[in-house]
């Protein structure tokens, strides 16, 4: 499964920019990535030949599929031309990677500020990207100021920072990831948060879709959580919990599956996954797709580059074929998170060998091998 947990970490103000840090890992990507390009080209004619070098080569991704094709990014990526070209090209939909998050809008002190996330929902909308924002309620994005709150104030505090966003952005954008990653990291119950102490831990989970409700009656509102695929255990809770919030009369509209996927997993368990996550008729959003080359963990990696990406392929397609297999009414969107390679949050991570090709593009812009499995993937239906 991805251990996710240790890289959940604020992303340093050279990262919301992107510019400087970004052009020398660009740099220095290209050429340990040239291994890993000369093996796309084998494996895959598409990508290939002299189309290696004309970013045009390959068909857009968004032109592949009828439904909502998203990627992620931050508002320091819409001033690098090479990823708003792409970005433009094989993508409709945009999630901000990190503006419209509680620690970017709301200070410790309790003060809003959206000039950031303002910024990045009219970047996107004015390159002609429709906007999936996430998240209004997340264990991981706990405030002091909250945290200060005595209980008198905390409800009527909870309920207007989810009124102030929704709110606020109500008609700019389709969806809100309203809560993220309620389901404890094992599968086991759900997670204990400063929410969850203070609200009860369904309680906060169904006040913040109806107060998202109330706000923008018109978004899709999803319930996210990530591993749905790698741990059935994970996916069982979480689905209990969806009968739940249903049952307690929660607007919970939508079903987001992060899909950061652990390509060692049995063939089979993604196509199950989606399955029953479709199971009961809401719309589902693959919401934050990347397909990690690194093991994390377990036992020495001694798999060949070749076997990896094999293994990569192999679930991306089978992602792309369960989720093109439902009604579209319940086809969202489809979201990768990140363009190219470079722009990954892995390749942020400490842990990151600069080698690592979990997106569709490489550094250059040219489609690695998960283009092609998104391509079949998609075409088997
Ligand atoms: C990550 C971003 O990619 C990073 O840039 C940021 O520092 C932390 O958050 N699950 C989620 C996303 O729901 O919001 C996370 O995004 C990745 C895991």
């Amino acid at each position: 499964m991805r251990d996710h947990e240790a890289m959940q970490t604020r992303p340093s103000s050279g990262e919301r920019e992107m510019s400087a840090e970004g052009a020398a890992l660009s740099r220095r990507t290209v050429m340990l990535a040239a291994p890993l390009a000369l093996m796309a080209c084998r494996r895959d004619a598409i990508a290939g030949e002299a189309g290696q070098t004309k970013p045009g080569v390959v068909p857009p991704l968004k032109s592949l599929v009828r439904f909502p094709i998203g990627t992620c990014g931050m508002s320091g990526q819409f001033d690098d031309p090479a990823w708003v070209a792409l970005a433009r090209r094989n993508f409709s939909q945009f999630t901000p990677e990190w503006e419209m998050k509680m620690e970017a809008v709301l200070s410790d002190q309790g003060r809003y500020d959206f000039t950031a996330s303002d910024r990045i929902v009219r970047l996107a909308r004015e390159i002609g990207l429709s906007v999936h924002a996430t998240t209004l309620i997340w264990y991981l994005q706990s405030n002091a100021w909250f945290e200060a709150l005595p209980a008198s104030r905390f409800t009527a505090a909870y309920d207007q920072w989810i009124a102030t966003m929704a709110g606020r952005y109500r008609g700019q954008v389709r969806g809100w990831d309203v809560v993220n990653e309620a389901v404890a990291e094992d599968g086991n119950g759900l997670r204990d948060c400063l929410w969850s102490r203070r609200l009860g831990p369904d309680g906060y989970i169904v006040r913040a879709f109806q107060q998202a409700r109330i706000a923008d009656p018109d978004a899709v509102l999803f319930l996210n959580d990530y591993n749905l695929e790698n741990l059935p255990r994970k996916l069982d809770t979480y689905l209990r919990l969806v009968e739940r919030l249903l049952r307690a009369g929660a607007p919970v509209t939508g079903l987001g599956t992060q899909s950061h996927l652990d390509i060692e997993i049995p063939a089979g368990q993604i196509r199950r996954s989606i399955e029953a996550l479709a199971r009961f008729g809401l719309p589902i959003h693959v919401s934050e797709l990347d397909a990690s080359l690194r093991r994390e963990g377990g036992a020495p990696d001694m798999r060949s580059g070749a076997q990896r990406t094999a293994q990569q392929t192999a679930r991306v397609e089978e992602l792309a074929e369960a989720f093109s297999a439902l009604p579209s009414q319940q086809q969202y969107a489809f979201t990768v998170w990140g363009v190219r390679d470079t722009d990954s949050w892995y390749r942020r991570d400490a842990r990151d060998d600069g080698r690592d090709s979990p997106l569709v593009f490489n550094a250059a812009g040219q489609a690695n091998p998960m283009f092609s499995a998104l391509r079949d993937g998609f075409a088997a239906h």
